[in-house]
């Protein structure tokens, strides 16, 4: 089971994930090309506000969306009832610990998507959560994985941070939320610890701040692939969402995993 210490984030401020995060078209297409290339049913992994999965729902996939916060899945669930009834009807959200499920049934085309793989935060966790994927995977079936690449270049001194974002109105109570953010490098680089801090203005002229720790694996691409060698997968990675193979340099990394024989 995944230690869930770093859901706060999402339990407290998931409202947030879709203004800070905006989703692309182009990592919609890429999406929808794998899953017109598989076929259905798909699975999206740690699937948040379900914004992908609704997406690929209107495009007439039947699409099963599992994540672990109940915010998220409320803002999924939330998202769903706003496409039109056919599309509705596809979408099924779950909440269970994507290191530890299982469905009772197979899909043709899983996914992790916007750097999602690395909430997991052991090797041990994403080798169960691989392994939950091999027996969730139709024969022909393919996982899609996409991460950002390690920079290391981006931390000098083994640290980043930025400081107060503009003011964002909780879109239900009205409060005004800011949001700050630092990450540590351990010695090594091999796994960064970070913290998001929010400021919360109360209507009574209140102020208080939430803090939010996270720590995630700093897993390079190599690396990546020798761990889903290990669960029996082979690997193809793109550099972006238009397909275009790795170089080593892009700021991407699209996995495409097919199980091994
Ligand atoms: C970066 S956000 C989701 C982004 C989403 N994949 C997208 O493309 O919009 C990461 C999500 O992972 C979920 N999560 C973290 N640990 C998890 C776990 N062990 N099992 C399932 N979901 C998890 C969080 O609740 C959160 O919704």
């Amino acid at each position: 089971m995944a230690t869930h210490l770093d859901l706060k984030r999402y339990e407290l401020f998931g409202w947030d994930y879709e203004i800070v995060n905006p989703l692309t078209a182009e990592e919609v297409g890429w999406h929808a090309t794998w899953a017109r290339r598989t076929g259905g049913p798909l699975l999206g992994l740690a699937c948040g506000t379900g914004r992908l999965l609704c997406r690929l729902a209107e495009a007439g996939f039947e699409v099963v969306g599992l994540d672990l916060s109940n915010t998220m899945l409320r803002l999924a669930r939330r998202n769903a009832a706003k496409l039109p009834p056919a599309a509705r009807g596809r979408v099924r959200l779950v909440k269970a610990d994507m290191s530890d499920f299982d469905l009772g049934r197979k899909f043709r085309l899983v996914f992790i998507a916007d750097n999602s793989f690395r909430e997991l935060n052991t090797r041990r966790e994403m080798l169960a959560c691989l392994s939950c994927i091999r027996r969730h995977l139709a024969p022909g079936g393919r996982l899609l994985i996409t991460e950002r690449r390690l920079d290391p270049s981006r931390y000098p001194n083994g640290r980043w941070s930025f400081g107060w974002s503009r003011p964002v109105a909780h879109p239900e109570t009205g409060e005004l939320v800011w949001r700050r953010g630092e990450v540590r490098l351990s010695r090594g680089g091999r796994r960064a610890r970070g913290r998001f801090i929010y400021k919360i203005a109360h209507a009574d002229g209140s102020e208080t701040i939430e803090q939010c720790p996270w720590t995630a694996p700093m897993l390079q691409k190599a690396e990546y692939i020798q761990l889903f060698a290990r669960a029996g997968f082979r690997t193809r990675t793109f550099a972006d969402y238009k397909g275009v193979e790795d170089d080593g340099k892009g700021r991407l990394l699209c996995f495409v995993c097919e199980p091994r024989k």
